[in-house]
């Protein structure tokens, strides 16, 4: 029966990614291929202006010494603005400069942005940049790329424009997900279509790193998601190590703070996003070592 209901998903998926990339694109005929087309042709960018910050020795390893990520899924509500906020925390506490690009038109960053000013919480190596455009994204991204940087971009829960500018632009893009059907659904179809497009389109590797979100006791053992989790693992995307539970310190970010500026700071909050960071590190250093 189980594995009936695998194929069901199986298919499902197949038939999200013919509805949106078309049975055959010899062309740009299907809208994803013409927003990527787009932005080469009709925004003049390519590999060249906008590319990755480069490395630098610290030690005997090498760590990226700039960073641009995305964090992107076709759906609201699974934890993009989180994510972002959680690992901005991290960078500002590691001693990044942190820009965040505000992609989404409802603008939740930038009001994160004001509202960690107002409560006295916003470091000043923290910026914000409103892009609500492409060319304004492709351009933040590629001015704000600078020594010891992180980048984040928002991107909205949906397929658009500013989606495909977000890929472009970014050296490794993060896929929150929540365990659910439509959620997997909806970030297979980010790695598997769009991802490949962006990569086609500007002609370097875009590494992509899947961050379970909102995880729950229930999602670790409920037998109804193993055939959802055997999906995940299949995909080739590798899975962060650390996942963001369920907690209210993520929920409380929304309230002017960052991980580290309550009061009474939630040490597990903490340790698995500075675990997921580390993580989303691994991913992009590992990348890089083999596109080299
Ligand atoms: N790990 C978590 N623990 C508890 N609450 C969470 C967690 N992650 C996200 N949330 C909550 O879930 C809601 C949606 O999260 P968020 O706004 O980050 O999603 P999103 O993907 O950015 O949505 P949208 O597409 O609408 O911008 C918010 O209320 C947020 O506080
Ligand atoms: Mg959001």
């Amino acid at each position: 029966m189980r594995q009936r209901g695998g194929c069901r998903i199986k298919r499902g998926l197949a038939a999200v990614a013919r509805r949106d990339l078309g049975q055959s694109c010899p062309e740009h005929h299907c809208p994803v291929r013409m927003i990527a087309h787009k932005l080469t042709l009709h925004f003049g960018f390519s590999y060249d202006n906008c590319r990755a910050g480069g490395w630098h020795k610290s030690g005997s390893s090498k760590v990226p010494r700039a960073m641009i990520i995305s964090a992107a899924i076709a759906k609201g509500g699974t934890g993009k603005s989180t994510l972002l906020r959680a690992l901005a925390s991290v960078a500002l506490k590691r001693g990044y400069a942190v820009t965040l690009i505000d992609g989404d038109v409802r603008q939740n960053m930038s009001r994160w942005a004001q509202m960690l000013k107002e409560a006295g919480n916003r470091p000043e190596t923290l910026q914000l940049v409103s892009a609500t455009t492409p060319r304004e994204i492709l351009e933040a991204a590629e001015l704000h790329n600078g020594d010891r940087s992180v980048v984040l971009i928002d991107t909205e829960g949906t397929t658009n424009d500013n989606l495909m500018a977000g890929l472009f632009a970014s050296d490794i893009v993060v896929v929150p997900i929540f365990f659910a059907l439509d959620d997997v659904t909806a970030a297979i179809q980010i790695t598997d279509h769009y991802i490949p497009l962006a990569v086609e389109t500007r002609g370097r590797p875009l590494p992509a790193v899947f961050v379970l979100t909102k995880q729950t006791i229930i999602d670790a053992k409920a037998r109804a998601l193993s055939e959802l989790r055997a999906i995940i693992q299949a995909n080739g995307t590798p899975i962060a190590d650390h996942a963001l539970h369920n907690r209210v310190a993520y929920r409380d970010l929304q309230s002017g703070q960052t991980l580290y500026s309550p009061d009474q700071p939630d040490a597990k909050a903490i340790a698995e996003s500075e675990g997921v960071f580390d993580d989303v590190l691994k991913t992009f250093t590992e990348a890089m070592r083999q596109a080299a």
